[in-house]
């Protein structure tokens, strides 16, 4: 377990370690965990430039002003869309394309708890803005993050370290009506698409974290009798259980610019912050130190020996390739194209 002091240690770091004017892109940084990492990583990188994405306009003028406040050196560019669909993604991917040839950074965290509506793309809401959407930003953006120099890392913030079963006669998870087992199966998904994407950049860092229980607007878009009950359980137990908003932004910065979490092809870490004295390289999501892929709690931890053998067994079976089929011919059905 990495202590909140040495997350803190390495922050305070990051200013004098990494280079100036590092690009970032924040996807569902209008609120919740998006915006809190943001601005921890507003405040402590040098010049940092900064693309962030969501759809509420009064929140990013908001936002946009915090920015400003933090760091008066940044430059803060909003990029108003509804992510949920890839068409979409793919129009925001190419306005940064035609204004940056490389990014350090893709942080990726819009979510929601609504499971029973579609898209006009036809993928479940849930699904659109947990899986693919994440999947089309990732795959649209991997040669930009293949160019940068330096730091080169991707961050998904979901479920990780709760991997598990995954079902292979129904890739999409619409048949699956349980929360506990839907949860396991996109977690898998998320992970084992990443491991098929670390293939294709082995010098980029891809990160799949677990928040931990984080009280911020999540649900609130959801009418069903479940969240709503969730809701006030999570009210009143907030102030009990929950990891503080800022907190959560220094862990995520952490994920995001620690040597902790190396690339394959750089197992040194020369990119990331240097390591503390009581920090080390992390568990990649196959077991292996510095694989590349890391899928973590939100203290940095990998999962449990159960499920780096879960997913070990799901990777003998091929289901990272089988899940990538499947993402590429939603892809592809969609825009006609595998990548914009
Ligand atoms: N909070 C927790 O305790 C917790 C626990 C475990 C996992 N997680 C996961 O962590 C992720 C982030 O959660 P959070 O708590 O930060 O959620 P949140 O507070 O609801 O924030 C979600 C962000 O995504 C944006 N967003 C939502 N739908 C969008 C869409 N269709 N298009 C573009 N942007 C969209 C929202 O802004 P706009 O409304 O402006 O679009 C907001 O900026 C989620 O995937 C969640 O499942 C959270």
């Amino acid at each position: 377990m990495v202590q909140l002091t040495d997350i803190r240690d390495s922050n305070t770091r990051i200013a004098t370690e990494l280079p100036a004017k590092l690009v970032a892109v924040f996807v569902g940084a209008t609120g919740g965990i998006g915006e809190t990492t943001m601005k921890q990583f507003a405040k402590h990188v040098k010049e940092p430039f900064i693309y962030f994405v969501g759809r509420t306009e009064s929140a990013a003028v908001r936002i946009k002003a915090e920015l400003a406040a933090l760091n008066p050196q940044g430059k803060y560019i909003f990029l108003q869309s509804d992510v949920s669909l890839i068409r979409n993604v793919d129009t925001v991917c190419n306005e940064i394309k035609k204004r940056e040839t490389a990014i350090n950074v893709l942080c990726i965290s819009a979510g929601t708890l609504v499971f029973d509506k579609y898209t006009s793309e036809g993928i479940l809401y849930f699904s659109a803005l947990s899986i693919y959407s994440r999947f089309r930003f990732i795959e649209n953006l991997l040669p930009l993050l293949d160019r940068a120099t330096g730091l080169r890392r991707v961050l998904s913030v979901l479920a990780g370290t709760k991997e598990g079963e995954l079902d292979r006669t129904d890739i999409t998870g619409q048949s699956i009506k349980n929360i506990i087992r839907g949860r396991r199966h996109t977690t898998s998904m998320m992970t084992l698409g990443l491991e098929v994407l670390a293939k294709k950049a082995p010098s980029v860092t891809f990160v799949h974290d677990y928040p931990g229980f984080v009280k911020t607007n999540l649900g609130s878009d959801s009418k069903s009798l479940l969240m709503t009950v969730l809701a006030i359980v999570a009210t009143v137990l907030a102030p009990f259980l929950s990891i503080p908003i800022e907190e959560t932004g220094e862990r995520h910065l952490f994920f995001l610019t620690s040597a902790r979490f190396p690339g394959l092809s750089e197992p040194d870490a020369a990119a990331g912050v240097a390591l503390g004295e009581h920090v080390s390289i992390a568990l990649g999501s196959n077991g292996e130190p510095g694989s590349g892929v890391y899928s973590i709690d939100y203290n940095g931890d990998p999962g449990s020996p159960a499920t780096v053998a879960v997913l070990a067994k799901l990777r003998k079976e091929g289901a990272g390739e089988q899940v990538w089929e499947h993402i590429e011919d939603v892809f592809t059905k969609i825009t006609g194209n595998t990548a914009a």
